[in-house]
């Protein structure tokens, strides 16, 4: 039977705008997707937003707006974050959707129909932040333990869901089946939960209070609780009860969250499932919370972390390799942009990225970078080494499985760590000044099907630097065998004859980029001298210092630019973004490559063709908006808009510009 894979993350409220938490949460459930797919599975990810209830109304509210349109436009920023984060989902789905609001109806009914709803006057504390009830037990000196405020107490008539009835059940089976919820300390959080009496759910809410909800359909006067709503979304999304979907799905389904969510995951949701006679969910992965600087993130500290800012200043290479090999899963992660830096410049600049570096170098070198002949004997030290790499693989999968990239990431480091050591121990140096040919071709071909794993296996994690991993070992990507779990078990070198890159430069050290302070000082009277000189308020002064603020750099800084004229070959336009044109530029390669340029306000497709431009060779390829752009056309905003920076004449593509 075909294997398969399910991976959820929460579907985020809309009342706040994507941060590094959603980030992490939404970057490991791509990982998984993407590692299990390596493993030859069918996979499905699914992702999304939260948008009834209390506090989305609330927020809409405050904006003056109308929660639907409050909800696309917060909604569109989350769906259109993920690309630029290489978040490849399956479904993006909302709770506004129609067919999750069939779905959740459907459910409801047959709920109903099982005798497991009763209507129910219930008064009791309730806190709009959580939009829940509490038990006076729950709350920490009166007030709500999220949120730090007394809830309100509330009076109505509902419906609810007996939930108590499947406490026992639900107990046993959490007992039964270890793997049900992991890591541990969360499943046993959870059983000292179901120790102490399980009140029933409270799952409406009167319209007379709140209208911005799925309408109950046994009961028009209410509508359902976002909860109950929000949880559906993992089956609805598949086309339960009789979508394809769910049938191949469901039963391989692992739901991933951090650990504030964790009672409507670990206890309302099997509980629903239960009383609808839906199989339950495999696993339920929880992990920590991101804290920057020991607090917890929040928009009144002001240390909320953007992450396209961080993708912006470091990479998203970086900033994806640091959350998955920082965070160890279960445990809160502390998060630093000097922790970044340290742990991209430690593991990438010096050991993998230095190792791709020095065996492609050698390969250059000494064979004409072809790769050679998969040996025929091995020596101790070689075996040494493929022993280590079996191992490592073997764990990195088991880590990988359970959701510990860090503990994977650490595996795959020692293995690269061997290499290196192996390199110097074999000296490949060495043996060719000595012309011992055959002994240097072992050892290259075993580096370089080391470098061949290692590209691999980071390929859940960093897609693009994988990519360019493959590309340097000249691996044919369209046919490359992907098995993660046959690797293990064969070692496999590159063909012999392969043409693989001389130079290799994978991750150039990363600086800090802080803002720089200004002793206070200085700070005052310059600030105080731009306000005279422009005549303008301080705020708005502060603001331009800000985005106008220069940098030194070294000139061997300038030096990394490799900055040449191009000839546009070809132009049209974007197919997902009005403002970005997609280009063909001849920049004296041999063929031309693809640049995406924000360029569409001024200049139209026919425009550009045959015209000299300024390019960025050297940028990492990035996508926008799902076309990957091999560098950057350079421009400028003048004062009549945009204008391409062009060399005046004589000129050739491939020209360096000094
Ligand atoms: N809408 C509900 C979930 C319904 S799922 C059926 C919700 N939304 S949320 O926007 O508050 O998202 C919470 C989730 O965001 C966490 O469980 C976690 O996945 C992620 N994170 C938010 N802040 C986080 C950190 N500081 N650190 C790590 N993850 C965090 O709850």
């Amino acid at each position: 039977m075909e294997e398969t894979f399910y991976i959820t993350t929460p579907i985020y409220y809309v009342n706040a705008e994507p941060h590094l938490g959603h980030a992490y949460t939404t970057i490991l459930a791509d990982s998984l997707g993407r590692f299990h797919k390596m493993q030859g599975k069918r996979t499905f990810f699914l992702t999304g937003t939260d948008e009834h209830g209390d506090k989305i109304m609330q927020s809409a509210r405050e904006r003056g707006e109308g929660p639907q349109e409050y909800a696309d436009r917060v909604s569109r920023q989350f769906r259109e974050l993920w690309p630029e984060l290489d978040i490849e989902y399956d479904r993006f789905i909302r709770t506004t959707d129609p067919d999750h609001i069939a779905c959740v109806q459907r459910f409801l009914q047959r709920v109903y129909d099982q005798g497991d709803i009763y209507f129910g006057e219930y008064g009791g504390y309730y806190c709009f932040g959580c939009e829940r009830f509490f038990t006076e037990k729950e709350l920490e000196e009166g007030n709500c333990p999220d949120h730090q405020k007394p809830p309100e107490y509330i009076q109505e008539t509902n419906y609810f869901f007996r939930m108590s009835r499947y406490q026992e059940w639900l107990r046993e089976y959490i007992q039964d089946n270890p793997d049900f919820i992991q890591p541990e300390r969360y499943r046993r959080e959870v059983l000292a939960m179901l120790r102490e009496p399980l009140d029933d759910l409270c799952i409406s809410r009167p319209k007379s209070r709140l209208e911005w909800g799925i309408e109950l359909p046994f009961d028009t006067g209410y509508v359902t609780y976002v909860w109950f709503d929000a949880l559906l979304n993992y089956i609805s999304a598949l086309g339960w009860p009789d979508g394809e979907d769910f049938a191949r799905f469901w039963p391989a389904a692992h739901h991933l969250v951090a650990k504030d969510i964790i009672k409507p995951h670990a206890i309302f949701w099997p509980t629903m499932l239960r009383s609808a006679g839906v199989p339950l969910f495999r696993g339920l992965r929880v992990h920590g919370y991101w804290k920057v600087h020991e607090e917890k993130m929040s928009k009144s500290l002001g240390n909320v972390v953007r992450p396209l800012e961080l993708r912006s200043k470091y990479g998203l290479d970086a900033f994806r390799f640091f959350l998955l090999r920082e965070m160890q899963f279960g445990h809160d992660g502390s998060f630093s942009e000097e922790g970044l830096i340290g742990r991209f410049n430690a593991d990438l600049a010096n050991d993998m990225g230095n190792l791709f570096s020095r065996c492609l170098a050698m390969t250059g070198k000494y064979l004409g970078a072809k790769a050679p002949a998969p040996p025929e004997s091995f020596q101790a030290e070689d075996e040494e080494l493929m022993r280590l790499g079996r191992d490592y693989l073997e764990k990195y999968l088991q880590s990988f499985e359970a959701v510990h990239t860090a503990e994977a990431l650490e595996w795959l480091m020692e293995f690269v760590r061997g290499v290196n050591k192996y390199i110097d121990t074999s000296a490949p140096w060495s043996l060719y000044k000595q012309g011992h040919t055959q002994r240097l071709e072992t050892v290259l071909a075993l580096a370089l099907a080391s470098l061949r794993r290692i590209a691999l296996a980071m390929r859940p994690v960093m897609p693009d630097a994988s990519y360019a991993m493959c590309r340097q070992l000249g691996l044919d990507l369209e046919h490359l065998d992907l098995d993660l779990r046959q690797e293990c078990s064969k070692w496999i070198f590159l063909p012999e004859g392969t043409q693989v890159a001389r130079k290799s430069n994978l991750f150039p050290r990363k600086e800090l980029k802080l803002d720089r302070e200004e002793p206070a000082q200085n700070k005052q009277a310059s600030e105080k001298q731009q306000q005279k000189k422009a005549g303008k308020g301080r705020a708005k002064n502060q603001e331009s210092a800000e985005s106008e603020q220069t940098w030194e750099i070294d000139f061997a800084d300038f030096q990394k630019l490799d900055l040449r004229v191009g000839r546009v070959e070809g132009a049209s336009p974007h197919p997902d973004a009005d403002r970005l044109l997609q280009l063909e530029v001849d920049a004296g390669e041999g063929s031309t490559r693809q640049i995406v340029a924000g360029l569409a306000e001024a200049y139209s497709p026919r425009d550009l063709v045959g015209r000299y431009v300024t390019v960025l060779a050297n940028l990492k390829p990035r996508k926008l908006r799902g076309v990957t752009s091999h560098g950057m056309v350079l421009a400028v905003h003048g004062q009549e808009g945009l204008s391409l920076l062009t060399p005046e004449s004589g000129v050739s593509p491939g020209d360096k510009i000094s």
